[in-house]
């Protein structure tokens, strides 16, 4: 775990306009002090990411998230359950000097989160703001949930790199609309069922991509073509299976838990995408309950299949 010297250090590149790898309870991120423009270009230039796609403002606590969006019932309701924890809001932005217009590819709304890790919440204590944090991989590969896969993806731009371990969830936060109707934009570990419980039915993403602009076809990809719902895998596949089974290969959880199964997917599918003379990656049926909705989603994209 880190030591206090580090997060001074990491906080110290932050303020001076640098970039820090942090470690989240999800997955890892490309942090950036939210407030700074060139900041925040230069996490758009290191994840060669399209500049309309928005970035998430993360946040100690809910007082200071308060000050960058607008909180209605809803919201408060969502944030006292799930906060700090894996689950991310978009609503209308109230003050927008914290969270600059690139952050937001210039749009009306915000996103906020506010995430477990300690190793987080202490760099979000000592820097005392607002930080984006994409995924800190490059656009369009699989997220980086282990400290090795972080600096291999973006280590060489930034400043500072904190190491907090295996990220213990492993998927990408829920992401939930809250300007009009709420929406599901982003499954995640936070469930649809568990948000419904308390504010009711979740509409789907609009169509509309200025408003789910997170929603791009090919995303979270291998290099290797991705076929999933597989009984078996071809003589020239490479195996990634789910419950008991007896081939070779990667298995996401032998048990057949999501759970399991959500925190090795990225590394699995990054481990399965370096094997040597495989033509492609063939994934067992994973149950469509639960976390399996989100698990499903992002073999989905990394498929290809999501427009
Ligand atoms: O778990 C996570 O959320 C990780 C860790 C590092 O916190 N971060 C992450 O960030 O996944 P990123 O940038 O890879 O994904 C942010 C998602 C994108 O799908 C983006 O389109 C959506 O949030 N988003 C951000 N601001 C938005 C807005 N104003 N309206 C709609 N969607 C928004
Ligand atoms: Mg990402």
């Amino acid at each position: 775990m880190e030591k206090a010297a580090d997060i001074e250090a990491a906080v110290a590149a932050l303020k001076r306009g640098g970039l820090v790898i942090m470690p989240t309870e999800t997955v890892y991120g490309l942090a950036a002090d939210a407030g700074d423009a060139r900041a925040v270009a230069a996490v758009y230039a290191a994840k060669g990411r399209p500049a309309f796609n928005p970035l998430i403002a993360h946040v100690a606590d809910v007082a200071t998230a308060r000050r960058i969006a607008r909180f209605d019932e809803r919201a408060e309701r969502l944030a006292a359950a799930f906060w700090p924890g894996p689950l991310t809001l978009v609503l209308p932005v109230e003050d927008d000097a914290l969270v600059c217009d690139l952050a937001r590819a210039g749009l009306d709304t915000v996103a906020v989160r506010s995430p477990a890790h300690l190793v987080a919440h202490a760099l979000l204590e000592a820097f005392g703001g607002p930080l984006v944090a994409p995924s800190a991989n490059r656009s369009g590969r699989p997220s980086p949930t282990t400290y090795a896969d972080a600096v291999e993806e973006t280590g060489p731009a930034a400043a500072a790199a904190l190491d907090g371990g295996p990220c213990a969830i492993g998927l990408e936060s829920t992401v939930v609309a809250l300007i009009d109707e709420a929406r599901l934009l982003r499954p995640g570990s936070v469930t649809r069922s568990q948000i419904e419980a308390l504010i009711g039915p979740l509409l789907e993403a609009e169509a509309d991509a200025r408003r789910s602009p997170g929603r791009l076809s090919r995303h979270y990809a291998p290099s290797l073509p991705l076929r999933l719902n597989a009984t078996e895998p071809r003589t020239d596949e490479v195996w990634l299976g789910f419950g008991p089974h007896g081939g070779s290969g990667f298995n996401l959880s032998p048990e057949g838990d999501l759970a399991e199964a959500a925190a090795n997917l990225f590394a699995y599918l990054r481990a399965a995408d370096r094997s040597q003379g495989a033509a492609g990656i063939s994934v067992a049926p994973i149950p469509d309950t639960g976390l399996g909705e989100a698990i499903n989603d992002r073999l989905r994209r990394a498929a290809g299949f999501v427009g």
